[in-house]
């Protein structure tokens, strides 16, 4: 595989790994309080900028060696190399042998850069050109439905990478949405599309149906339904200007019944949950217009920039894609919470797992051996403050270690006054992620509780023991830009993981089994013989289900 680093040598035996996992001894003992004390210019040292966004890593449980050593693991595996050949288009996806390309979406139309023969940056204006031009029409009103009605509603029917992308930057994005309302489906659990289409009218409705493949069963059986209910009401001629198609494959979009000039088309090098920021982005870009779209694709881009361009020790995705590394690799972390600030990236942490869990999900290398370490991390997290009231009890006082990564903006989008009728409601909120981040950090001990006169018996139930890891990314305001910037952060973070790990982050074949199984038991659902499914809990469980769907 081109470029990339060798396998040959299992990552934890070469000397890098082993220093680290020597290091580990020197940290254990360590407080955050200690660290702090010890350097005051701890938080400068460790903070770093990425374009807009600047991002403390100073509450970490490491050290400058710890720093140190990580960055000589990252060249030891060759994160400059592994970088630059995603960049120029290798094929780095070595399982589908594929290039992996999401970067040059967001390239300038004066950029160039020839892949397998082909400009791909012309490719890619020419389909901004034409969702542009297509968003244009549908937002002020030239395109219109079958009985001539304005388009008010776009439905994006779609799952995975086509669904949380959109999902999650129209929600992000709400303050700038300018254009139809924009709904979505995914699941082929009937009940989402019927509460999505509740209330709307056919004859307003547009539907962008959106899959790479044009094969994933939940959005054939989705769009499938969606085309009874708009030929039901407006006949089979209204297919025309009802919907169109987001994907790579034109024949299957026809043979669904889509005329493939109203498709938007990407390319194979652009996976899934790396593809909002393609046509995938089309209802995105009928919410917020060509121009926002730019936005947000030039934030990307800013991005992009620094990680190619910025000095290891600096360069935000290698340190944070590195702490990555080390808290699941080295010291045991299981998962990372992820903490919006900011509700409307209330989708964010369903975004990231995509992002991270199919991308990192693995257990074997490129070259198929087993990885010799824990891999992959489980991303959840909900927007502050509401996790403080839910699961932050056990971020404090649990018994796992669970990094943080707290995001949060300078100036709010739709500020309001507190309470009294004084100050900023954007204040409060900020206010608490400070305030976590710092509690987390630092704790309270028990002579600190003591010295307040607690109750003897109380005193260990409210020491709050410190230690408690996290990064803090704050940004200007939530904007196309600065959404895209965090986007390209966490994408980076991730390929920066994987080329650690030696995996493949941009394939996804732990998902195959389960679509095939379901394939071959679909049919045995509703038959009445023996279940056949070649396990006991399966035939037992379908006997069951039988029985209660006759109930
Ligand atoms: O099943 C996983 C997956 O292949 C994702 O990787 C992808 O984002 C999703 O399904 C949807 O795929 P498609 O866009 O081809 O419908």
């Amino acid at each position: 595989m081109n470029d990339m680093p060798s396998t040959a040598e299992s990552l934890t035996e070469t000397p890098e790994w082993r220093a680290l996992l020597a290091h580990r001894a020197d940290i254990e003992p360590v407080r955050l309080r200690e660290l702090f004390a010890a350097d005051p210019g701890r938080a400068d040292t460790m903070t770093a900028v990425a374009g807009d966004l600047v991002v403390d890593y100073s509450k970490h449980l490491v050290t400058a060696r710890t720093m140190e050593l990580l960055l000589d693991l990252a060249r030891a595996v060759g994160i400059e190399q592994a970088r630059d050949a995603m960049f120029a288009g290798e094929h780095i996806n070595v399982t589908e042998d594929r290039a992996v390309l999401h970067t040059a979406l967001r390239l300038p139309r004066s950029a160039r850069l020839v892949v397998d023969g082909q400009d791909v940056v012309a490719d890619v204006h020419e389909v901004l050109d034409a969702m542009g031009e297509f968003t244009d029409r549908v937002r002020d009103g030239r395109w219109r439905g079958a009985t001539g009605e304005k388009i008010t509603t776009v439905v994006n029917i779609g799952i995975g990478g086509s669904d949380l992308g959109p999902v999650m930057v129209t929600r992000a994005l709400r303050h700038y949405h300018d254009g139809p309302q924009v709904r979505f489906v995914s699941n082929v659990d009937p009940a989402d599309l019927t509460g999505v289409l509740a209330g709307l009218d056919p004859a307003s409705t547009l539907f962008v149906v959106a899959s790479k493949t044009f094969s994933t069963l939940e959005t054939l059986c989705n769009a499938t339904a969606a085309r009874r209910w708009v030929v039901a009401a407006l006949g089979e001629q209204a297919v025309a200007s009802h919907f169109v198609a987001v994907s790579t494959h034109a024949e299957r979009v026809a043979a669904f019944g889509i005329d493939p000039v109203n498709m938007f088309g990407f390319w194979e090098w652009v996976g899934g949950r790396y593809s909002v920021d393609s046509a995938i982005g089309l209802s995105v870009m009928c919410a917020i217009g060509r121009e926002r779209f730019a936005e947000l694709l030039a934030g990307f881009r800013m991005v992009d920039e620094h990680f190619v361009s910025a000095p290891l020790e600096r360069n935000v995705p290698v340190l944070l894609g590195l702490l990555g590394v080390w808290y699941t690799s080295v010291l045991g972390a299981q998962s990372r919470v992820v903490l919006p600030y900011a509700n409307d990236l209330v989708r964010f942490p369903a975004y990231l797992q995509q992002l991270t869990m199919e991308s990192n999900g693995k257990s074997v290398r490129v070259d198929g051996s087993a990885v010799s370490c824990a891999t992959g991390e489980i991303f959840w997290g909900e927007p502050g403050t509401n996790g403080q009231h839910a699961f932050f009890q056990l971020l404090h006082q649990g018994t796992h270690l669970v990094p943080a990564d707290f995001i949060g903006f300078g100036r709010s989008t739709d500020d309001l006054p507190v309470v009294d009728g004084s100050g900023s409601m954007h204040e409060v909120l900020m206010a608490n992620m400070f305030a976590q981040a710092k509690v987390l950090a630092f704790g309270k001990s028990a002579a600190e509780i003591r010295a307040e006169g607690v109750a003897e018996e109380l005193v260990a139930h409210k020491v709050m023991p410190g230690g408690r890891p996290s990064t803090t990314i704050l940004a200007p305001v939530l904007s196309p830009s600065s959404l895209g910037q965090l986007i390209a952060l966490y994408e980076h973070e991730v390929f920066v993981e994987g080329v650690v790990w030696g995996i493949d982050s941009f394939d996804q074949w732990g998902v195959e089994l389960g679509k095939e199984q379901a394939s071959v038991l679909g049919p045995v659902l509703g038959g009445v013989g023996d279940p056949g499914s070649g396990d006991g809990s399966t035939d037992n469980l379908i006997r069951t289900y039988r029985r209660m769907a006759k109930e």
